[in-house]
């Protein structure tokens, strides 16, 4: 690829995200770095800009619409583009249906949900003014098409991003824009500590097929692949990016 891209990619000051970030700047795509806590996102522009890659920090709360316009007219502004729009920050969540916690409910789906939706919005919304062929990929989950105990509210929300991807893949395409998503599998991230911490390693690990969990890198390849023009096949998909997790029992 020989021209630049800008790149947004949300939640990119940790575990998925940041590589995802540290991955396109080595291919000499421009990225702003997005996401709610600013020491962590300071630290991926500044390992970025280390190896010689070009990156900014915004500050954003992907729950709040306003913030995320204003992202995307952040690097629009300051870098004449958006190439691609990452919609990739989340929390985790374990609350069961029974236990009736509406704050961890609301704030899920605030956030893993809506945070998306905001993202597709905003990003689709500028590419079409700007005429630019862009491209949108979501954060999924496994947890998008499998049930597990104690975390609906995290399943709600994915589940809705497995949809919405194909509902704006269908009406972005009429402005060349793709909309794809990528659901991993057991990631090796801070998301998963709670697991670790209930005793869950081996457990996780026993859900892909080579028996250990995913790392980060691993994810963000597949989302660098789903971005570039050769993937021009691939939209409303949501990729599996779980080590064949969802292939067997
Ligand atoms: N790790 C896994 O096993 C796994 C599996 C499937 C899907 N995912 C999804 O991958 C995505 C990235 O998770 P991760 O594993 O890298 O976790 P992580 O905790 O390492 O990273 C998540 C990042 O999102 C940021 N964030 C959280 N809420 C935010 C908000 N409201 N606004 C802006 N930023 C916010 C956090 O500060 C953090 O930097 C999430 O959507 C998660 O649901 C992870």
């Amino acid at each position: 690829m020989t021209a630049k891209r800008v790149v947004v990619i949300t939640g990119a000051a940790s575990g998925i995200g940041k590589a995802t970030a540290l991955k396109f700047a080595s291919k000499g795509d421009i990225v702003v770095v997005a996401d709610y806590n600013e020491a962590t996102g300071v630290s991926t522009v500044n390992e970025i800009e280390k190896a010689g890659g070009e990156a900014i920090f915004v500050k954003t709360d992907v729950s709040k619409y306003e913030e995320v316009q204003s992202l995307v007219e952040t690097a629009v502004n300051k870098f004449g583009s958006i190439d691609v729009m990452f919609n990739n920050a989340g929390i985790g969540s374990s609350s069961g249906i029974l236990e009736q916690n509406i704050d961890i409910y609301e704030r899920t789906v605030a956030v893993n949900q809506h945070g998306v939706a905001y993202g597709i919005m905003a990003a689709g919304s500028k590419m079409k003014e700007l005429g630019v062929k862009g491209v949108i990929v979501n954060t999924a989950s496994v947890f998008g098409y499998l049930a597990s105990p104690g975390t609906f509210a995290y399943h709600a929300a994915k589940g809705a991003v497995v949809m919405m991807t194909k509902s704006a893949a269908l009406e972005l395409a009429r402005y060349g824009i793709r909309v794809v998503a990528v659901a991993p599998g057991m990631v090796d991230t801070p998301i998963i500590q709670g697991y670790k911490d209930m005793g869950m390693l081996e457990s996780m690990k026993s859900k892909s097929m080579a028996r250990k969990l995913l790392d980060p890198e691993q994810v963000a390849d597949a989302v660098y692949l789903l971005s570039l023009p050769e993937a021009s096949a691939i939209n409303g998909s949501v990729v599996m990016a779980d080590e064949g997790y969802a292939s067997f029992k």
